[in-house]
């Protein structure tokens, strides 16, 4: 086993609230001159680089910031072809209302196995290029068995947090007969996904004629429960609606998108905070011209909170969690700390995990490192590409990058 420690690390942001010596303020567990040991994927130790322990070989990070690797717990990469005409036609005011899926349903139903797996793998490139060690994948541009089963198997390649999204919107030959779609999603095509899934999760919206009522979610919820799957919801979009209620009633571990809020969905959202996180999205806003949610008031009030980047070909189609921080601090009024939590503590709390988000012993060696002396450079030099997943060399069990390198370290930069 080779072990590696990692030195010249001017600011190490652990998120321990714990870590001997370190400054919690703000929650950060920040450690300054900080090395770390890495063995096999996983933290061995964390301190001072004074007391580090001996490993088998050393990188020095060059006096440089170390933060969590971000986890994107909400991401659609398994798709062909892209909407950019929608997107200029939505910047001279046209609404979003979902009917561009079908779209991206079409071309990607008619690309071949390897130009998807191609188009992912390099989506994936992409994020961890920009700092992402975790991404969830759904699917929901297949919308029948053969294609849903087919993007699951293809994201299960790079990720093992996986997501069932059978229930994006009605496919047009299913316009006239939803209940018959909803039969096939529950039966047919939840068996043939639920074995490449970890995660089902339903487009609950009334405001689009195309996604699904809370009746319907309901019922492809419970029977992805059933099927062994956990729950996830994308709720309360394009308006006020019944999205967030269903997800905190059905114990859903994320409702995503939060960007129409009652006081009544924030209590519940608060009451829930140990099972429910509320995911913000806030390149969708960005990218559809639409007000952001109040994450601040959703903060305040007790809700926990992840940020994530969506991507996606309709409504965001950007792959970059420091762009997502950027616009959390600058459009959402949260501090940088605040965001940085959310994207990566909050994150892995959306997808129940406790084994990434956190730099400490025995978690998973998932880091990012910056091209600056400190994480606040994430927002104080927004759109420079300062952040990138660090490489220690050694197996990833998941998120792998590159097809054929059971390594992963084509994007080792250091
Ligand atoms: O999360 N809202 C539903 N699904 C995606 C958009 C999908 C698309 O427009 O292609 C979302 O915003
Ligand atoms: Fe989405």
């Amino acid at each position: 086993m080779t072990s590696t420690v990692f030195t010249g690390i001017a600011e190490l942001v652990t998120n321990d609230a714990v870590l001997d010596g370190a400054d919690h303020s703000e929650h950060l567990g920040i450690l300054r001159d900080a090395a770390v040991v890495v063995g096999e994927g996983l933290v061995e130790w964390v301190g001072p680089a004074s007391q580090a322990p001996p490993a088998d070989q050393r990188r020095e990070l060059g006096g440089n910031a170390v933060v969590p690797g971000f986890v994107d717990s909400h991401s659609h990469l398994v798709f062909a072809g892209d909407r950019s005409q929608e997107f200029a036609a939505r910047m001279t005011g046209v609404a979003y209302d979902g009917g561009g899926i079908a779209t991206s349903v079409r071309v990607t139903r008619a690309a071949s196995d390897d130009e998807l797996r191609v188009l992912v793998a390099l989506r994936v490139a992409e994020m961890r290029s920009q700092g992402t060690t975790t991404v969830e994948i759904k699917s929901g541009y297949g919308l029948n068995v053969e294609d849903e089963a087919r993007s699951l198997r293809i994201a299960a390649e790079f990720t093992s947090e996986t997501t069932f999204l059978g229930a994006h919107v009605v496919p047009p030959e299913f316009a006239d007969r939803r209940s018959e779609y909803i039969d096939l999603v529950t039966g047919e095509m939840l068996a043939a996904c639920a074995p490449h899934a970890r995660w089902i999760d339903v487009f609950c919206e009334p405001h689009s004629a195309h996604a699904f009522t809370e009746d319907e979610a309901k019922v492809v919820l419970s029977a992805g429960r059933d099927a062994g799957l956990g729950l996830r919801v994308h709720g309360n979009q394009l308006g006020h609606g019944p999205g967030v209620r269903l997800a905190v009633e059905m114990g859903a571990a994320s409702v995503d998108h939060c960007t129409f809020l009652t006081a009544d969905d924030i209590d519940q959202l608060a009451a829930a905070s140990d099972t429910t996180v509320a995911t913000l999205l806030p390149g969708v806003e960005f990218s559809t011209r639409s007000p952001y949610p109040d994450a601040r008031r959703l903060l305040d009030a007790g809700v926990s909170i992840a940020l994530a980047t969506d991507c996606n070909p309709g409504t965001c189609y950007s792959s970059s969690i420091p762009f997502v921080l950027a616009l959390a601090v600058r459009e959402m009024s949260l501090t940088p700390a605040e965001a940085l939590i959310a994207a990566t503590v909050g994150s892995a709390k959306s997808l129940r995990r406790n084994d990434i988000g956190v730099i400490r012993v025995g978690n998973r060696a998932d880091l990012a490192v910056l091209d600056a002396p400190s994480y606040l450079h994430l927002f104080y030099r927004a759109g420079v590409p300062i952040a990138r997943a660090l490489e220690p060399g050694g197996r990833h069990d998941h998120f792998h990058v590159t097809m054929g390198d059971p390594e992963g370290n084509e994007l080792d930069l250091r």
